[in-house]
């Protein structure tokens, strides 16, 4: 395996891509904020089998970040997640720095309605907007074929599934499933802030899904009663605080009553002071 190439310009990235797809080659493009864990790594391993060539991005976005978020905080690791890129058989790893990518004066961004405002559009009023921004950024650099998000941002990849129809980009947007610890929490950058006892505390919000999933199978098909579920089970832990707990369709995002065939339960919950997010689909079995 060789080292990946590493890029810090968009127009070396771009170049390096435009040679690919000159020379006949799929590129395979899978964004992130580095820190990378086995959810990225797998998104990765699907990416690399499914394309010539493998560019991985890593960049941690200012503009996604709202005020008093975790931005200083967010884990910076570039030299280990070189080495689960190399591990992966990327060809290239995009890593420009804020200056780069966002030129002093940009004025432009991408925004949508509808699909940002509900769920954690709702908590952070600005986050999709520097997500869809960077992302139609990266793919106008990169210029992928097929491009992977995880499930675990379940609203982020319908926002840009959304964004890539409504602006017609040709990218292919590919969901992948969420790669959970053995204990079931949902493998998270954000996982390293908690403590001990809070790391055992945020099983509850995995558990709340199971909850779910188990009285949907046994027959419960209303909302209601399954949200009223999870939420009893999250407030007997002391320090969980309900960002919201939700079953939505699975493409418009807006709440169902009764789950006919597909729905998702999606929940953002503040352990402590540290936001996570997870979500299953019910109904698929
Ligand atoms: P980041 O949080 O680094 O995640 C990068 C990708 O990895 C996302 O598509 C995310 O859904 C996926 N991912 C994270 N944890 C996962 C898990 N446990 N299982 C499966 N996939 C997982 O999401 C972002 O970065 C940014 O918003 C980005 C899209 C890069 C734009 O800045």
């Amino acid at each position: 395996m060789a080292t990946p190439e590493v890029f810090k310009t968009c127009a070396a990235m771009r170049e390096y891509c435009d040679g690919a797809r000159a020379g006949g080659m799929s590129v395979g493009f899978v964004p992130t904020m580095g820190a990378l864990h086995e959810g990225h790594i797998s998104l990765m391993r699907r990416a690399r089998g499914e394309n010539d060539r493998l560019v991985v991005s890593i960049f941690v976005n200012p503009t996604q970040f709202g005020p008093g978020e975790d931005i200083e905080e967010y884990p910076r690791d570039l030299s280990g997640d070189l080495d689960s890129c190399l591990g992966v058989d990327a060809d290239a790893v995009f890593a420009p720095t804020a200056r780069e990518m966002y030129e002093p004066g940009a004025c432009t961004f991408v925004e949508q309605s509808v699909l940002t405002e509900v769920l954690c559009g709702a908590f952070r009023p600005t986050h999709f907007k520097g997500v869809l921004t960077v992302v139609a950024k990266l793919f106008n650099v990169v210029g992928p074929c097929r491009a992977y998000f995880g499930q675990k941002d379940y609203q982020q990849c319908v926002v840009i599934r959304r964004m890539v129809r409504d602006l017609n980009v040709p990218v292919e947007v590919v969901m992948c499933p969420i790669v959970r610890e053995p204990d079931g929490i949902a493998m998270s950058s954000r996982n390293n802030y908690l403590s001990q006892e809070e790391r055992s505390d945020a099983l509850c919000l995995s558990q709340a899904l199971a909850i779910a999933k188990k009285r949907l199978k046994q027959g419960e098909r209303r909302s209601s009663e399954l949200v009223a579920a999870m939420r009893n089970h999250i407030n007997n832990v002391k320090s969980a605080t309900i960002d919201y707990v939700a079953v939505v369709h699975p493409d418009t995002l807006q709440p169902v009553s009764v789950i006919e065939d597909r729905a998702v339960a999606a929940l953002a919950v503040r352990i402590g002071s540290t936001r996570l997010i997870d979500n299953a689909i019910l109904g698929d079995e």
